[in-house]
């Protein structure tokens, strides 16, 4: 499948990006503060197949060791096909010095296991939206 890989935020569409996240089970936003979100990141990536944006993911750093990855989605017509590896790929690889760590989706941790993460045995959060978070899985 041909693939266009990005890391440029002012060609994107941040409605589908909203959209996106809300059609995997994701928490999403109004578009403009995904955009806020994205352009303040450290790493932006994003994928397109005929123009059409179907993947991106970003991180945020202090660009010297420490790293944390946010939103990775893949739409759901084209999962399965490598690109969600693409997408972590490109950020990592942007990240070369840094300890990078996430929260993954219930469900999907396998994905990040395959390429090398490991679970966290002292992570703590303090989201936002606790009760939410408890409710989703995310937290005890
Ligand atoms: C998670 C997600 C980004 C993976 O994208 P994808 O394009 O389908 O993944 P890939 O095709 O690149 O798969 C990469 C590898 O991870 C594996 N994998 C993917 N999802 C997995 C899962 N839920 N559990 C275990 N392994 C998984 C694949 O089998 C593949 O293994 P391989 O390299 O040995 O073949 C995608 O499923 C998605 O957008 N899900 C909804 C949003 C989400 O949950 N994002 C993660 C937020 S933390």
């Amino acid at each position: 499948m041909d693939i266009e890989i990005k890391s440029d935020c002012s060609e994107v569409d941040w409605k589908i990006v909203s959209d996106t996240l809300k059609n995997v089970g994701m928490g999403y936003h109004e578009p403009d503060l995904h955009k806020k979100a994205f352009e303040n990141s450290y790493v932006t990536v994003f994928i397109y197949h005929d123009k059409r944006m179907i993947g991106f993911g970003r991180a945020i750093s202090d660009g010297a060791y420490q790293a944390a990855i946010y939103d990775v989605a893949v739409n759901p017509d084209f999962q399965k096909k490598g690109l969600g590896n693409t997408i972590l790929e490109n950020i990592m690889v942007r990240l070369p010095e840094c300890s990078i760590i996430l929260y993954a989706s219930p469900g999907k941790e396998g994905f990040y296991h395959k390429n090398g993460f490991r679970k966290m045995k002292t992570g703590m959060a303090h989201f936002i939206n606790a009760e939410k978070m408890i409710e989703k899985g995310f937290t005890e």
